[in-house]
C-alpha cells in the first residue's frame, strides 16, 4: 500500500515508534526491505539519495517502489534522501515519491528557510510530503562532506521558527550522529532530542543511524525520533554475504546465485532495526 511520507510519520509520532529509512540502489534491496516489513508488519519508508537515482535512473527506482508498494500488506512511502537538486526534486514529485528531503542545510539560516519554503509549496500542491533539515550532520552524503569537527548541532529556537516558516511535515535534526562507519561510539545529545520534541511536536528525523548501539536508538526513540535512517548497515550486509558467497564459491558466475544470499542477509538485518525500532507490528490495513 503506497502512502504519503506524513501519513506514516504522523502515526509514528502519534504513538511513540519510529520507522525505518532505508536506502536502495537496486531490486534486492527493494524486495528486502519489503519482505522485512512484510514479516515484522512495520509501516516503511523506501528511499534513495541522489547519487542512488544517477545510478539506478530515477524512473527505475520509482517504478520499482511502486509496484513493491502496491503489492504490500504494510503501508509503504517512497522518499527522496538529501535532495540538493531542484530538478531531481521535481522529477521525483513527477514520477510519483510520495515523500522528498530538501537539504539546504549547508546554507544559512535564511537561505535554508527560503528553499525550503520553495520546495515545500510545490511538493505539498501534489500531495507530496516534505523533509528538511537544520543543523550539520557530519560525514558524507553525495558529494558533501562535512568533518564531524564542523557538524553543529540544531538549535531548538531557530527549529521553531525554521518549521514555522516553511511548513515542512518532519525535521531531521543534528543531535551527535554522523553519515558512514563510526570511529568511537556515538554520543547523543538525548537532552536536545527531548527539547526539540517539546518545543516543535513534530515527527524528527535521525540520519547516520547505522552504527548506533541499540540502547542509544531506543533511548532516541523514546524522546521522540519518529524516521530512522540506515544505509551503511545494509551495505555492509550485503557486501559481506557477497564476499563470502564468493570466497567459497569463486566459479559460480551465475548473479542470482552470488547476490541471492546478500538479498537475505539485508533482510535479516532490516528486521532486527524494525523490530530496534519500535515499528513492528505497527502496520495499518
Ligand atoms: O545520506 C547518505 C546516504 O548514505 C546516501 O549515500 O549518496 O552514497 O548514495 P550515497
Ligand atoms: P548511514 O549510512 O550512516 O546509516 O546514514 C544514512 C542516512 O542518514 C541517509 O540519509
Ligand atoms: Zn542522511
Amino acid at each position: 500500500m503506497l502512502v504519503s511520507g506524513k501519513e506514516i510519520l504522523n502515526h509514528a509520532h502519534e504513538n511513540g515508534y519510529a520507522v525505518g529509512a532505508f536506502n536502495v540502489n537496486n531490486m534486492e534491496q527493494v524486495q528486502a526491505i519489503i519482505e522485512a516489513a512484510e514479516e515484522t508488519n512495520s509501516p516503511v519508508i523506501i528511499q534513495a539519495s541522489q547519487g542512488g537515482l544517477a545510478y539506478a535512473g530515477v524512473e527505475f527506482i520509482a517504478e520499482m517502489g511502486k509496484v513493491a508498494a502496491k503489492n504490500a500488506s504494510v503501508p509503504v512511502a517512497i522518499h527522496l534522501d538529501h535532495g540538493t537538486d531542484f530538478k531531481q526534486i521535481m522529477l521525483c514529485l513527477r514520477n510519483g515519491f510520495t515523500s522528498v528531503m530538501i537539504d539546504a542545510s549547508h546554507y544559512e539560516l535564511d537561505e535554508n528557510i527560503r528553499k525550503t519554503q520553495e520546495i515545500t509549496e510545490m511538493a505539498h500542491a501534489v500531495g507530496v510530503s516534505v523533509e528538511a533539515e537544520l543543523g550539520k550532520i557530519g560525514g558524507t552524503e553525495d558529494d558533501v562532506s562535512v568533518d564531524e569537527k564542523d557538524a553543529t548541532y540544531t538549535d531548538p529556537e531557530e527549529a521553531e521558527k525554521f518549521v514555522r516558516e516553511t511548513g515542512i511535515d518532519y525535521l531531521a535534526i543534528a543531535v551527535g550522529t554522523a553519515h558512514g562507519p563510526y570511529k568511537g561510539e556515538p554520543k547523543l545529545d538525548f537532552d536536545r532530542i527531548k527539547v526539540l520534541k517539546e518545543r516543535l511536536d513534530m515527527p524528527l528525523v535521525l540520519h547516520g543511524s547505522s552504527g548506533v548501539p541499540e540502547e542509544s536508538i531506543k533511548k532516541a526513540v523514546s524522546l521522540g525520533i519518529n524516521k530512522i535512517n540506515i544505509d551503511t548497515d545494509i551495505r555492509m550486509a550485503f557486501h559481506k554475504a557477497v564476499k563470502e558467497f564468493v570466497s567459497k564459491n569463486p566459479d559460480v558466475y551465475d548473479p542470482r546465485k552470488i547476490v541471492g544470499p546478500a538479498r537475505s542477509a539485508m533482510k535479516e538485518i532490516i528486521a532486527d532495526k524494525m523490530r530496534m525500532f519500535g515499528s513492528k507490528g505497527k502496520a495499518w490495513k
